[in-house]
């Protein structure tokens, strides 16, 4: 059978997952599912949001239906009919390579970053360029080098995993290149050390993206939200496009989009939720590390999870395989193309009790 060259349809699975996959009970401090984490949800609530909402009648609207786009709006303060929506983020970045990237185009992203890029651009036949993070006081972003065919230009803001939020100098900084710019918001409302800024602009063509996967702890209702902003007519003859586009799937489900206003309003409690979570495992993680003199804690400024710089010992394979031996699971940095070894990604989600046992295990694998 003869599969198109798009992806490595049958790659194999590294070294990691399949150690971790005979090995009994371990403590995860790779979980990012915030539906397996533990958390107070308000499940009643959403199930009679839910079941109103099952009322709906079908009514097909490639960019949503105009209730569920207000309720973004009121949410993002901006028109509703600068907001689509789609099932998820992921399928945001489908629909946005498709509306801005022929085969062969490029778009740049900051790296060390989330390894789901790599292959939404490979399934668009689109390559990923990348331009770098640098570690100085704060994560800061790196030299950009466009070329002729890039057509997009994807921050991450809050990043994930370096927590780094994009400041309002860098956004302006990255506009001044002229590229449409695509901004991947999902983290934006959960601050740690700092507070970030939303990348909306009206002097470029800029795609904005969020969801209820992250911003109400809810990734299997199947929502995402993308906000246009920049000149008028351009911003216009975007959305157009994304209707034309979004027409061929219509893939949010009705039932998700009718609930959504009210949704919208048990989220914040959900956030909270999450946020108190996140908050309480960083302050465990830098007790315990506090008296790790050889590793730390990177800064965090927001999102859900938090990288450790480790003694570069080992290679950081060798970190998280010998970690397993310990009972513990964590990502290599190397899965968020990391350029150097030394770094250990931890989520920030896990179960309070697990996360603390685990980071102390951590620590006790770093030498004097
Ligand atoms: C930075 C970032 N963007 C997008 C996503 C995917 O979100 P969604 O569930 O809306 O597709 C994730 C999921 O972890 C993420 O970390």
């Amino acid at each position: 059978m003869k599969f198109s060259t798009r992806a490595h349809w049958n790659a194999p699975v590294n070294q990691l997952t399949r150690e971790r996959a005979w090995r009994g009970e371990l403590l995860d401090l790779t979980e990012t599912n915030p539906t397996r984490a533990g958390l107070d949800y308000p499940l009643d609530e959403l199930a009679d949001a839910m079941q109103r909402a099952a009322r709906a009648p079908y009514d097909p609207q490639p960019l949503g239906l105009r209730s569920a786009r207000e309720a973004v709006a009121a949410s993002l303060q901006c028109d509703a009919d600068d907001v689509v929506l789609t099932a998820s983020t992921s399928e945001a970045y489908s629909f946005l390579f498709k509306l801005l990237a022929d085969p062969g185009d490029d778009v740049l992203i900051a790296i060390p970053s989330y390894p789901l890029f790599e292959h939404l651009a490979a399934l668009e036949l689109i390559t990923l360029r990348t331009f770098p993070l640098e570690l100085h006081r704060r994560w800061e972003l790196g030299p950009i080098a466009p070329g002729p065919r890039t057509r997009a230009i994807i921050v991450v803001n809050p990043n994930n995993p370096t927590g780094s939020f994009i400041t309002p100098d860098e956004q302006h900084a990255l506009a001044m290149h002229g590229i449409p710019l695509i901004a991947d918001e999902v983290f934006l409302d959960y601050p740690l050390d700092a507070r970030g800024t939303t990348l909306v602009r009206d002097d470029l063509l800029t795609f904005t993206l969020g969801g209820l996967s992250k911003s109400a702890g809810l990734p299997h209702y199947k929502l995402g939200w993308i906000r246009v902003s920049g000149p008028a007519t351009e911003r216009r003859a975007a959305i157009d496009a994304l209707e034309l586009i979004a027409d061929n799937f219509l893939s949010v489900a009705t039932p998700v989009q009718a609930a959504l206003p009210e949704l919208l309003r048990i989220a914040p409690r959900i956030r909270a939720e999450i946020a108190e979570r996140t908050r309480a495992n960083l302050a465990a993680l830098h007790e315990i590390f506090a008296s790790v003199a050889a590793a730390r804690v990177l800064p965090v400024e927001g999102g859900w999870s938090a990288v450790l710089r480790v003694p570069r010992v080992m290679s950081d394979d060798e970190f998280a395989l010998a970690l397993l031996d310990r009972g513990v699971v964590v990502q290599p940095g190397y899965f968020f193309d990391f350029t150097t070894e030394g770094f250990i990604v931890v989520s920030l989600l896990v179960r309070p009790e697990i996360f603390a046992e685990g980071v102390r295990r951590i620590a006790a694998m770093i030498p004097a």
